[in-house]
């Protein structure tokens, strides 16, 4: 089977890691592309390097811009690779521009479309990742779906042929690298003078979070009247906005650059409880059974919150301090994320199709 994998974000780098393995090992015949949405090293590099992604056979070299640009010229581009190639079927990840591009080109050509981590819903249209997930999920031919709650919204959109339920491609990930993690010689954290469980770690990077200043400030300065150490890798979006903030004092909250997927493990491993308003760090958490305060209104991982380990908070500053500090989940995570073998599960629903 001829793939073209689309990739092209933080996150995407991390789920196409195991599949893309899961298709080799097959003797699957595999074409990367990175539209190049991500393109710092520290965004990009770090991740085929850790996670052992072969590197990318074509980089479209896109880079940032506004949606319709950014989206379009991804598009022009994935199109020309798929026209010269014509796989079996194209392999697009979540909810990011590079995702719809890449879905956009396939149909457009007639070819099979296979969306990892389709039917997840956030209900808010506001989000631009919300358009991305219900535009791929309707042109999608293979829908394959971390949880059963995705195979559900599906149904609900009259969309059931070619649904599978495959598990957390994420949760892979975890497994196949959190002792690798564990075992390096050092964590971000003793950088900072930070030992294990003495500091939270954050992450923020939504446009709603971080593009309105309000909010931002908001945010930071609730991280910093937790009263705790708090380990932010800050992303490059809101390291843009961070600089229009004047006069916000934080002593608690230590900015650092993004970090690698194994450095990003081992902080969560080792932190007393994460606040993020990333979707991919909330699942990590759960998987590692770290305490998850959710910066953001609503998420599409519903599970983590139904299970107790996770809780929205928004930007409600009292919230936010109250949860940091109290929030304590106790009891089971039930396995609502498959079994660590998604990859397999994915790769076979694709010889199936
Ligand atoms: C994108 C995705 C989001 C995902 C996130 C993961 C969309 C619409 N959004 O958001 O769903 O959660 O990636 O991290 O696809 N930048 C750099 N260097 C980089 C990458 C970005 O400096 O390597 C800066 C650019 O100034 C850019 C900004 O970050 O304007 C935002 O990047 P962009 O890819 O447009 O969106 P994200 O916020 O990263
Ligand atoms: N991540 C990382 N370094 C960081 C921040 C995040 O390796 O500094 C990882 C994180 O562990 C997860 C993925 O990047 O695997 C999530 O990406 P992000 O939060 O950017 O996007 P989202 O999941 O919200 O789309």
């Amino acid at each position: 089977m001829k793939v073209v994998t689309v990739v092209g974000a933080r996150p995407q780098f991390v789920k196409a890691a195991p599949v893309s393995r899961a298709l080799r090992a097959r003797r699957h015949e595999e074409l990367l592309v990175h539209t190049g949405q991500h393109f710092d090293d520290l965004m990009s590099k770090v991740f085929f390097e850790e996670l052992a992604l072969p590197a990318p056979d074509v980089d479209l070299g896109v880079g940032s811009g506004p949606h319709g640009r950014q989206t379009g010229a991804m598009l022009a581009g994935v199109e020309e690779v798929l026209l010269a190639r014509r796989p079996d079927v194209v392999l697009v990840y979540g909810d990011t521009n590079s995702t719809l591009a890449g879905a956009l080109a396939a149909v457009k050509l007639g070819l099979p479309l296979a969306h990892v981590e389709a039917g997840l819903r956030s209900f808010n249209r506001a989000m631009p990742e919300e358009h991305n997930r219900v535009l791929t999920d309707h042109c999608a031919d293979l829908l394959l779906c971390p949880t059963r709650t995705a195979v559900e919204h599906l149904a609900r959109e009259g969309l059931t042929r070619g649904v599978h339920l495959v598990g957390d491609v994420m949760l892979d990930a975890v497994l196949a690298h959190v002792a690798r993690a564990r075992a390096r010689p050092a964590s971000p954290a003793d950088a900072l003078g930070l030992g294990p469980k003495g500091y939270l770690l954050a992450t923020v990077h939504r446009p709603y979070n971080t593009d309105d200043p309000a909010a931002l400030r908001r945010i930071l300065e609730a991280l910093e009247a937790v009263g705790e150490p708090v380990v932010l890798p800050v992303h490059p979006r809101t390291r843009a906005r961070l600089a229009g903030l004047e006069g916000l004092r934080l002593e608690r909250v230590r900015l650092i650059d993004p970090v690698g997927y194994l450095d990003m493990l081992r902080l969560l491993d080792g932190c007393r409880l994460v606040l993020t308003d990333s979707g991919g760090v909330q699942k990590e958490a759960y998987f590692l059974g770290v305490p998850c305060v959710t910066l953001r209104p609503e998420t599409e991982w519903v599970e983590t919150v139904e299970a107790g380990w996770n809780v929205l908070a928004g930007d409600d500053p009292a919230r936010i301090v109250a949860l940091a500090r109290g929030f304590a989940p106790s009891g089971e995570r039930p396995a609502t994320f498959g079994d660590g073998r998604a990859a397999d599960a994915v790769v076979a629903a694709l010889e199936g199709a």
